[in-house]
């Protein structure tokens, strides 16, 4: 591990855009391309999100907190950001069907369903981790590819 960050934040709207401007504030020590940094910054927003608007929606435990850790590696000469987003919420019943596109509890004119699909298709790797009542952990990892960069910069 080359450098880490933790965060504690109030799962309230206000702090999603703090939250992903933050993330990618630390990710750039890696250099990361604009579209890399844009990847961060929307899966780490849709992650956000969920915890403020799924995992504390009928909870009356007062501690609402979302804890947001990531890391910054070097695996082989290519630079990796590591994210973990976890609330201590109503947690997933079923985590598979719920990374299914378009699948939403809330209503489909709320919300479509795409968060944990978005979340994959901007991650390198990406895991769910969650139990019914007490909460889920969503791992990222993103990979920052120094071909993207000499590209962008060229
Ligand atoms: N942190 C969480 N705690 C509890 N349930 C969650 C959490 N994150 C996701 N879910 C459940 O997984 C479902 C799918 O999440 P996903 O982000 O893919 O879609 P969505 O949030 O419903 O819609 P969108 O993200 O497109 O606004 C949610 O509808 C919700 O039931
Ligand atoms: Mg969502």
């Amino acid at each position: 591990m080359k450098n880490y960050m933790n965060l504690e934040l109030l799962a309230i709207s206000e702090n999603e855009s703090f939250a992903r401007s933050a993330v990618a504030a630390f990710a750039l020590t890696l250099n990361p391309s604009l579209s890399e940094l844009s990847d961060i910054k929307t899966a780490v927003s849709e992650a956000v999100t969920n915890c403020i608007v799924h995992a504390y929606k009928s909870n009356k435990n007062p501690e609402n907190k979302i804890l947001l850790s990531c890391q910054t590696h070097e695996v082989d000469g290519v630079g990796e950001l590591h994210i973990q987003v976890s609330d201590y919420g109503c947690g997933i019943e079923n985590v598979s069907e719920a990374m299914q596109p378009f699948f939403t509890t809330l209503s489909p004119s709320e919300r479509a369903g795409m968060g944990f699909t978005i979340m994959q298709a901007f991650s390198s790797e990406f895991l769910v981790e969650s139990e019914k009542g007490k909460g889920t952990t969503v791992k990222m990892i993103k990979r920052i590819s120094e071909g993207g960069k000499s590209e962008e910069n060229a």
